[in-house]
């Protein structure tokens, strides 16, 4: 009997990719707090991680083996302003979630739970957030680690991938501005390695595959800036470099601190599940023959 597994906020950006790998692998459900287009008929479901009722009744209906949750208020600067929001939606909803579940639960977290002063980050550091978003995404951690449940917590950082529907994706911002001659900004003091969905979700599909339980760092294999990292999808695109130009992270005057150095030293989960992370020119390549096919 196929396992089956319930995916949260599996309308944006990695839920995409992690639709695409699991189908036909799992029984799945997708789950949003909205309805979305689902291009690959996977059966769907509405599910607001902050309501109660909602958790109870999608739970007992499809009784699933896994929990992939995916869903979060991920708009840093909107999470500053709303930090009541910010709490309930990434870290009170995961408590909502694993007390009417005895599953294996898997956590997407993020390197904003480090300051960023001295990155890349092991599994070991000692956490220290700046922002709203990242206190909320640690307490998250701490729920699942403060609990007796079967959790597996994936840190990873800056996602990318080119999907016609995801609105907020570095690489079809950078893409699609440039196709457009129109000239960007883009900060050169923040430092990570960028993660392609894709390859995450085929973590995903390892972490279930395998049962794995606990603290884990995935990213790409390329530590750069953002200027940097704009640049080569511009080399890869075949894109007009000159229209990218660096600023400064202070100069954006953005309402919630951001890591500089941030990023996620990703030796444990390469070791330990024999894979390598795969480098941003044959991710960029990869998702450019995808986009031309
Ligand atoms: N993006 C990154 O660079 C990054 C880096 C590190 C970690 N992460 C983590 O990775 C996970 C996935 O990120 P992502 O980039 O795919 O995020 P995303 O594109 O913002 O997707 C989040 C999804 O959650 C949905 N959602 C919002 N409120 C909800 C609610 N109350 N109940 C159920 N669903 C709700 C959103 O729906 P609407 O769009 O309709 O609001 C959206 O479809 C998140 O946990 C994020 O913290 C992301």
């Amino acid at each position: 009997m196929l396992k089956k597994i319930l995916i949260t906020g599996a309308s944006g950006q990695l839920g995409n990719s992690v639709l695409n790998q699991l189908n036909g692998k799992f029984e799945l459900l997708a789950t949003d707090i909205n309805t979305h287009f689902n291009k690959l008929n996977i059966p769907y479901a509405i599910l607001d991680i902050t309501d109660i009722k909602q958790i109870q009744s999608t739970l007992s209906n499809f009784d699933p083996d896994v929990i992939i949750n995916l869903a979060a208020f991920t708009d840093v600067d909107a999470c500053e302003l709303n930090p009541d929001k910010a709490y309930f939606l990434n870290a009170k909803s995961v408590g909502m979630l694993l007390d009417n579940f005895d599953g294996q639960f898997i956590q997407i977290s993020t390197d904003y739970v480090f300051d960023g002063y001295n990155g890349p980050y092991s599994e070991d550091d000692i956490a220290n957030p700046l922002s709203v978003y990242g206190k909320t995404k640690l307490a998250a951690e701490k729920v699942l680690q403060n609990s007796n449940k079967d959790w597996c917590i994936l840190r990873t950082n800056v996602l990318f991938d080119y999907y016609d529907s995801t609105e907020a994706s570095f690489i079809k911002w950078v893409i699609d501005s440039l196709k457009e001659n129109k000239s960007i900004k883009v900060v050169d003091d923040q430092w990570n390695n960028p993660t392609w969905t894709q390859s995450l979700a085929e973590i995903i599909e390892l972490v279930i595959n395998k049962n794995v339980i606990g603290l884990y760092n995935y990213g790409g294999a390329d530590y750069l800036n953002r200027f940097e990292f704009a640049q080569i999808v511009a080399n890869i695109f075949n894109l007009d470099k000159t229209l990218i130009s660096p600023i400064s992270t202070e100069s954006l005057n953005q309402v919630a601190p951001r890591p500089l150095k941030g990023g996620l030293k990703t030796e444990k989960i390469e070791q330990e599940f024999d894979i390598q992370s795969i480098d941003l020119k044959t991710s960029l390549s990869l998702i450019k023959s995808r986009l031309i096919e």
